[in-house]
């Protein structure tokens, strides 16, 4: 594989690196990890019409594909505030046109009854505005199942995380988080009462999720405050 470039990005498990003219490397820091699952899911988005970067080769932890260009939606949102409304709808629209595609057979993992597509981390973080539309990345929690697992996943991490950066914007943030993801729950139009729970699960068995989040994500989903009713939570 070529060699990388600059780094575009950082996440937890993969770096993005820029591979010249129109391309981009995202490779798993894990040597051992393989990218190839989530190169055909997104394969198979492309091919059912989401906006979803083309993939140009894939080996082990390496997936190229092509380069995106534009802000990710979430700093979209905030260096221009007022469009939050309309962001807040986007997403829910891109939620929408994911679980209108049938998940392709290669995606067993299931969380609940249902076959439709579910990006399980489709978030404005993971949607990145260019001239010519709004690109959903991150295609690494694809699963199969129902829509309303997947707006309750996207709706339980924007209204628990807690974005970090210079405290000029944390005020900014905070406004955002109240408005965002209400806007988005309505504009998806689903009852999540049943899928809040299951979303919480998926979301809680992340070992390095801190305290805090757990516990928000927790009340949110309308579950015991602490893992087993009348202990406490650990410190
Ligand atoms: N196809 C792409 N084109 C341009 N930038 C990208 C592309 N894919 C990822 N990036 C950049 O890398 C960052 C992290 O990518 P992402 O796939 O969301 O991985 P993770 O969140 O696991 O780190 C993105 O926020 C974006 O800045
Ligand atoms: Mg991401």
């Amino acid at each position: 594989m070529a060699e990388p470039g600059p780094l575009l990005g950082r996440g937890r498990d993969a770096d993005v690196y820029d591979l010249g003219p129109g391309r981009v490397l995202r490779r798993y820091r894990d040597p051992g990890a393989s990218a190839e699952r989530e190169a055909a899911v997104m394969v198979h988005a492309r091919a059912h019409g989401l906006p979803v970067p083309e993939v140009f080769d894939v080996d082990g932890p390496d997936l190229v594909m092509a380069r995106v260009e534009g802000p990710t939606m979430l700093a979209a949102v905030l260096r221009r505030p007022w469009t939050i409304t309309r962001q807040a709808t986007v997403l829910a629209e891109l939620h929408r046109a994911v679980h209108a595609v049938p998940a392709p057979d290669l995606l067993d993992r299931r969380t609940g009854p249902g076959d439709a597509l579910l990006h399980l981390d489709l978030h404005p973080e993971n949607v990145l505005l260019t001239p010519s539309g709004p690109v959903i990345i991150d295609w690494t929690n694809a699963a199969r199942g129902t829509a309303e697992v997947d707006v309750a996943d996207a709706w339980l991490v924007m209204s628990a995380a807690r974005v970090p950066g210079p405290a000029v914007v944390a005020a900014a943030v905070r406004a955002a988080q109240g408005v965002f993801p209400r806007q988005f729950r309505r504009a998806a139009g689903l009852d999540l009462a049943a899928a809040l729970p299951t979303a919480a699960a998926r979301r809680l068995a992340d070992r390095n999720l801190g305290e805090q989040e757990r516990r928000r994500i927790r009340r949110l989903a309308g579950l015991p405050l602490s893992a087993r009713p009348g202990s406490p939570e650990p410190s």
